[in-house]
């Protein structure tokens, strides 16, 4: 018998057919219907991930890596206190997050900007929300020399494994080498990090042909997701992220908060408040949302999305101020029903 769900909205009735939508999604994608994009806007299709994360060839996969990679990652001495560890800001219960607004490091400080998940890091090349690392190696070592975070310096950080013989030993196991380096710390934590990638969530089971694996709202979410809600724009491929940057009008400029986000690497005037689309992957799990963590829900950010996200206009001393930051044109008012909102979240929570 087919399931047919009948909508009143204020203005019309609809019908959603979900055994043809389930059936649709269980092809291969080039069976969809096509997504609602902009021109201009190239796409890569949404997937399940692949069933092996990819390793860069100058920094292949191997289990000892992993091994000594997650050691360090837990380890507090990389820190100046002895206190504080990678672990401690990304912790496996918060999605590899800390669940925090924004994160304490040392003596409490407070940064400016809330954890990212580091379960997709094998995904996309810059890392940070402006894109400051150019590589996964290269960003490992920058929180240990970060005065807000672990207050240490790489070198030194380098010069107290040597003095420890378990890690001698490990990265004799990893590297063929005692000789400890910063340059293998950030190599062996950055080949940890890429195993983190999630394997069996809903979404990815459902993709791979089990039929089962998700329920009637959460395919038609998947749908609102790829259409009328117009995400597939900047959230898309395996890792729901196009690795590019865009300003959803959260930069608060020229107030206390102001964050100029990917101006701050570039210098050029149209990234003025562009932050890097984060990977959708493990969402449930990341809150609170966005570069500062203003969304304690995930509900507060499809609310603002559906409302078009925000267009902040220039008072009159910033009426010629070439910096002042401007709005994403992908961004629109969607106009979703409130059942299509919960829809799009609990295909969300597939993920
Ligand atoms: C004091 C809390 C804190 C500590 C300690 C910390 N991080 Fe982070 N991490 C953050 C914050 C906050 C961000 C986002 C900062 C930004 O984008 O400017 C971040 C971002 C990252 C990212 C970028 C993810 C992406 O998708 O771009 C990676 C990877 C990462 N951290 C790994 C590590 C590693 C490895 C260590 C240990 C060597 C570490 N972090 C220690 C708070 C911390
Ligand atoms: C114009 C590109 C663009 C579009 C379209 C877009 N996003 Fe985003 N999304 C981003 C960027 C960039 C951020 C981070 C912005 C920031 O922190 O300032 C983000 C952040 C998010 C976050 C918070 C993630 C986190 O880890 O904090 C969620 C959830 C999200 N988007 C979901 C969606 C959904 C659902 C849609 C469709 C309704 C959508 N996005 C449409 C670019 C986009």
């Amino acid at each position: 018998m087919k399931k047919i769900l009948m909508l009143i909205s204020t203005h019309f009735l609809f019908a959603i057919d979900f055994d043809a939508l389930r059936e649709m999604y269980l092809k291969d994608s080039i069976y969809w219907e096509k997504p609602l994009i902009d021109e201009r806007v190239e796409y890569e299709e949404i997937n399940a991930l692949p069933s092996t994360p990819p390793y860069p060839a100058y920094n292949p996969y191997s289990q000892s890596k992993v091994e000594l990679g997650k050691k360090l990652f837990n380890e507090p001495k990389l820190s100046s206190s002895n206190q504080i560890a990678c672990a401690t800001c990304h912790d496996r219960e918060f999605g590899f997050g800390d669940g925090r607004k924004l994160s304490y490091g040392h003596d409490r400080a407070i940064g400016r900007r809330n954890a990212q998940s580091v379960a997709m890091s094998a995904f996309g090349v810059e890392k940070f929300w402006d894109g400051r690392a150019k590589n996964l190696e290269e960003q490992a070592l920058m929180p240990i020399e970060d005065k807000k975070e672990m207050a240490f310096d790489a070198d030194s950080a380098a010069k107290k494994l040597n003095g420890i013989l378990e890690y001698k030993i490990l990265f004799k196991k990893a590297f063929g080498t005692e000789n400890i380096t910063k340059e293998l710390i950030g190599q062996a934590i950055a080949t940890y990090e890429r195993s983190l990638m999630p394997k069996n969530t809903k979404f990815d089971r459902f993709m791979r042909g089990n039929s089962k694996a998700m329920n009637d709202k959460e395919i038609w979410g998947l749908h609102i997701f790829r259409t009328k809600a117009r995400c597939m724009n900047c959230h898309h491929g395996v890792a729901f992220s196009d690795q590019k940057y865009h300003n959803l009008g959260l930069t608060y400029y020229g107030r206390k908060f102001e964050d100029l986000g990917r101006y701050l690497v570039t210098k050029n005037i149209d990234d003025v408040g562009a932050f890097k689309t984060p990977s959708l992957r493990l969402i449930s799990q990341t809150k609170p949302y966005m570069h500062n963590g203003l969304f304690p829900s995930l509900k507060g950010v499809l609310n603002a999305y559906n409302a078009g996200m925000f267009h902040p206009k220039p008072n009159d001393n910033q009426k010629n101020d070439i910096l002042f930051p401007k709005t994403s044109p992908l961004l629109h008012k969607l106009n979703l029903t409130t059942e299509e909102l919960d829809a799009l979240e609990a295909f969300l929570n597939t993920l």
